[in-house]
């Protein structure tokens, strides 16, 4: 595995791998890595020839007031688990070759970063939607592999390649989950063991509505209510939001139609914590209609 740390020489070995009839899949990602992160370089390995993975805390996707300083860079660590899990190349820029004096460009990604996880956090979502463009540009790569842990940022990121015709093809990656049901993520070292028991409640709620949905209830409303519940019967826990959505505009539903696909997401705080969760279903059509 080689490690690049500049964009240019990234951008150059990409093109020469592309002249090379090599496939390139990309796995990006803001380090501490962990099985979530693994499995979507599992995927890519499955997709593409060559896989790189981009390792960058990207400053313009933090809020003010969030963890960027604190945000956990255990580099080595990282290093040996990409070369471990197949990845060719490991990209780790530094922020001040990714946006050097008078950068100035951004992009807008148009109303679906404006609900749920965009309202809460503003501004994260063009910073997101423009480092994912660079990154995309740097490596070249024909298909980028996207959690669906972070479901509104695959949704916005399907959104920009298709209108500005960018050509990478994007795969979602299931959610990996710790045994009782947390999803993995860099944020859970945050959380005190207290607070780590507390955190299966997400993923209760969730269980919840899959019960409620498979015995036909369309009541999309109540069911989240219910849900919300569960999670606030833990101490310290507060909802920044619990809601389904339509699967492509992340528009909040009440009540399902049969045939369409939902999405329940969950944005919660732990004591300092936020955890996010989501589950997809399609509601199937009723056996007696
Ligand atoms: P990060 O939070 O490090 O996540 C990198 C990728 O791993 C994202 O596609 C995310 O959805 C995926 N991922 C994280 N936890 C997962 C889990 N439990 N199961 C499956 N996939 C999981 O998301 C970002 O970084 C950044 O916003 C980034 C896209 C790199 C832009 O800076």
């Amino acid at each position: 595995m080689q490690i690049i740390t500049d964009p240019v020489e990234m951008q150059a070995i990409s093109e020469n791998l592309r002249l090379q009839h090599q496939l390139i899949g990309v796995v990006m990602t803001m380090g501490a890595l962990h099985d979530g992160h693994l499995s979507l370089v599992r995927l890519a390995r499955k997709k593409a020839g060559i896989v790189i993975m981009t390792l960058f805390v990207n400053p313009t996707q933090f809020g003010p007031e969030e963890d960027f300083d604190r945000y956990p860079r255990p580099f080595d660590q990282d290093a040996a688990l990409a070369r471990s899990a197949g990845v060719d190349y490991l990209f780790a820029p530094e922020p001040g070759s990714m946006y050097p004096e008078g950068f100035s460009s951004s992009i807008d990604p148009g109303p679906i970063a404006e609900r749920f996880e965009g309202r809460l956090r503003p501004g994260h979502f063009r910073g997101v939607a423009t480092v994912v463009v660079k990154l995309l540009n740097i490596t070249r790569a024909h298909i980028a592999v996207f959690g669906e842990k972070d479901a509104q940022q695959l949704a916005m990121i399907r959104r920009i390649v298709a209108d500005l015709n960018i050509g990478t093809k994007i795969e979602g990656a299931p959610i990996s989950r710790e045994p009782d049901g947390l999803a993995t993520s860099s944020r859970n070292i945050y959380l005190s063991s207290e607070e780590r028991q507390h955190a299966t409640a997400l993923y209760r709620a969730i269980c919840h509505a899959g019960t409620e949905t498979a015995r036909g209830r369309r009541d999309l409303a109540t069911i989240a209510a219910e849900a919300e519940s569960i999670v606030l019967s833990v101490p310290e826990a507060k909802t920044d939001y619990l809601s389904f959505v339509d699967e492509e505009r992340f528009e909040p539903v009440a009540e399902s139609v049969p045939g369409k696909a939902y999405r329940l997401i969950i944005a919660v705080r732990i004591g300092a914590t936020r955890l996010i969760d989501n589950w997809k279903f399609e509601c199937e059509e009723s056996r007696d209609e």
